[in-house]
């Protein structure tokens, strides 16, 4: 939900910023801006403002033609929450007085009240986002340094927030801090980069400090200073970042979506590594066997494509293992007074590791006693900092916003939690033990098959409303599928249990209905071919995506997927959804990497 960036060095910030908001424009892409630190002849400073809404392209064109310079600057892209996307509405903006520049991610959930306040000592307001309202209240707050004024302003705040700061009265240095959205300072030679996301400091560092709610820098040329809300001084560390710049980038890929998609056998490979050797995956998430046997229950707790891994790790869990496990969607889980205590597992997923309702789901799960575990794709971010235990996947940085090799590795990470708990409560996995090493060359042979599925996408793109089906394993990832192709290809989709379809939906089913089935478990095969026999006598088209030899009467098109354990079988069937979705929506000529409405991390409410 909006990126922010800044830059102090030596260096013009114009492109340096321009640069970073493009790697950051998966987080919102409804508007665009710029700030920078403009000296005049006679000495004095200007805050220069280019921003416009559209994209960080339209923002390019603009910075050029208005021809902005400087060597401190702040950027922003935008994901609208208060005032529609807008000129007046991008961000930077700035105080009355036109000499105090912010750029802000999150939501400051009291600004009406502070506006109010404000206007009565005389405050202008040009916009209608509740930024606004902070440049105005660090103004009011302003005795003759930009850090304290921040730091009495900021504690006025309610609602999450990123920022960056600038101010004329302080032309050489940046303000920075942080409450419930992320924020990063990368370390180059003589200068520092502010981003919002690792991506977009790979191209000039991998020395990255990670800001902690409530602290503040105060960065100069040359010189970057931590302090706590007491204004006293903090000793920060940076840490090393082992993403290579090529991950973040397109690599000869039309679009990231379309890389992501083919570096999942990468991604899985990475991820098992040698976790399921000699016990090292609970060994080095410091989960002891005791705690092991005293789990009487798991959640599984996420948000969209993460919560529908999480639902394939349930039924897997369950049979195996034997504990209960609800898995529940984090904006619910927070409000619903579930059920804690100190033998429950709280697992929480998250690519980002920022996602607001995740968030606050693991600290409501952490106040009630449970222990705590995080699988996220994302160094250092809060989920992973504040949960007791944390497994990185090896996804590298997902940039397409519709998320496709995390789910893969979130999969992966949840079926090694599960074969290492079961060899502690001495459950014989070993089938599942071996099979999970091969399931990487298997994404392979049907990444093979990309141009077929290009072909069946061309009969479907441009129908309105599609189904998928599927019993057992094959519902949870029928979700996944259907997910994915409503959010990038605006195809209406939804998925059912196939046994659930007779139950109302079917009434949906008519002549040319699309229906992309999955059968990957014996033991459902004839109920499963039942479902879909139903759905042909009433017209429907038929996706088969299937590891069994099955009879050509029940589909129109094939798709075939490498044998493997029911159990395993989401990480194979979910590739050729992916690849449909992506298809179709290239058919429409949409923007695969960025769809309407969507931003990548959601760290909103
Ligand atoms: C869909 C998608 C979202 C995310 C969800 C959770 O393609 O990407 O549904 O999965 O917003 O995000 P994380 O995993 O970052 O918590």
């Amino acid at each position: 939900m909006c990126g922010i960036v800044g830059y102090v060095g030596k260096k013009d910030c114009v492109n340096v910023l321009l640069d970073g908001l493009s790697s950051l424009e998966y987080r919102g892409y409804d508007s665009a801006g710029i700030l920078t630190m403009q000296k005049n002849n006679n000495n004095t400073y200007n805050l220069n403002i280019c921003k416009t809404k559209g994209r960080v392209n339209d923002l390019k064109i603009s910075a050029k033609q208005f021809g902005i310079s400087g060597c401190i600057g702040i950027g922003h892209t935008r994901w609208a929450t208060h005032g529609e996307p807008s000129d007046i509405n991008s961000h930077p903006h700035m105080d009355s007085t036109s000499s105090i520049g912010v750029v802000h991610n999150g939501i400051i959930e009291n600004y009406l009240e502070l506006k109010d306040t404000l206007i009565n000592k005389g405050y202008a307001f040009a916009s209608q986002t509740d930024t606004e309202v902070i440049p105005n209240l660090i103004k009011d707050n302003y005795t003759g340094n930009t850090l304290d004024a921040t730091i009495t302003a900021t504690a006025l705040l309610k609602g999450s927030y990123a920022i960056a700061i600038v101010s004329k009265e302080n032309p050489d240095e940046m303000i920075v801090t942080k409450k419930d959205s992320p924020l990063i300072i990368g370390k180059g030679d003589n200068e520092y980069f502010v981003a919002s996301d690792i991506p977009a400091l790979l191209k000039h560092t991998n020395k990255v400090y990670i800001l902690e709610d409530g602290e503040f820098a105060k960065i100069k040329l040359n010189e970057i200073t931590f302090f706590n809300s007491n204004k006293m001084k903090l000793d920060k560390k940076y840490k090393e970042i082992n993403w290579s710049l090529e991950a973040a980038e397109k690599c000869g890929y039309p679009d990231f979506m379309l890389k992501e998609i083919f570096e999942q056998p990468t991604a899985v490979r990475k991820t098992i590594n040698d976790n399921l050797k000699n016990n090292k995956f609970l060994s080095e998430l410091k989960i002891d066997d005791k705690f092991v046997k005293s789990i009487n229950k798991i959640y599984i707790v996420a948000c969209g494509t993460a919560m529908h891994a999480g639902l394939s790790g349930k039924n897997l869990i369950e049979r195996y293992l034997k504990i209960p496990v609800e898995v529940d969607i984090a904006s619910e889980f927070r409000y619903r007074h579930p059920i804690i205590n100190e033998n429950t597992l709280m697992i929480t997923l998250s690519q980002s590791g920022e996602t607001a309702d995740t968030l606050a789901a693991l600290r409501l799960a952490k106040s009630e006693n449970a222990k705590t575990l995080a699988i996220t794709n994302s160094i250092g971010s809060t989920i992973s900092r504040e949960a007791d235990h944390v497994f990185y996947t090896q996804a590298g940085p997902e940039i397409a916003v519709a998320s496709t090799k995390a789910y893969n590795t979130q999969l992966a990470t949840i079926y090694m939690l599960m074969i290492s708990f079961a060899e502690i409560l001495n459950i014989d996995v070993t089938k599942l033990k071996q099979e999970i090493e091969t399931m990487a060359n298997k994404i392979e042979i049907i990444l093979n098959q990309s141009e077929y599925i290009e072909t069946i996408a061309k009969t479907m793109f441009k129908e309105k409303d599609a189904f998928f089906l599927g019993r057992g394993y094959d519902y949870p990832v029928s979700l996944e599928g259907s997910l994915k192709l409503k959010e990038i290809s605006y195809i209406h989709s939804e998925a059912y249990a196939a046994g659930e379809l007779k139950h109302g939906p079917i009434a949906l089913i008519e002549t040319g209905t699309y229906v992309i089935c999955t059968i990957t478990d014996n033991e459902l095969l004839n109920k499963s071919l039942s479902n879909i026999q139903e759905i042909i006598t009433r017209g429907a088209k038929v996706i088969l995506i299937t590891n069994k030899k099955i009879d050509s009467k029940y589909y129109d098109y094939l798709i075939e997927i490498p044998d493997c354990p029911s159990e395993f079988s989401s990480m194979l069937s979910i590739i050729p959804m992916q690849l449909l979705a992506y298809y179709i929506s290239k058919l429409k000529n949409l923007d695969v990497d960025k769809p309407r409405n969507l931003a990548k991390s959601v760290t909103v409410e």
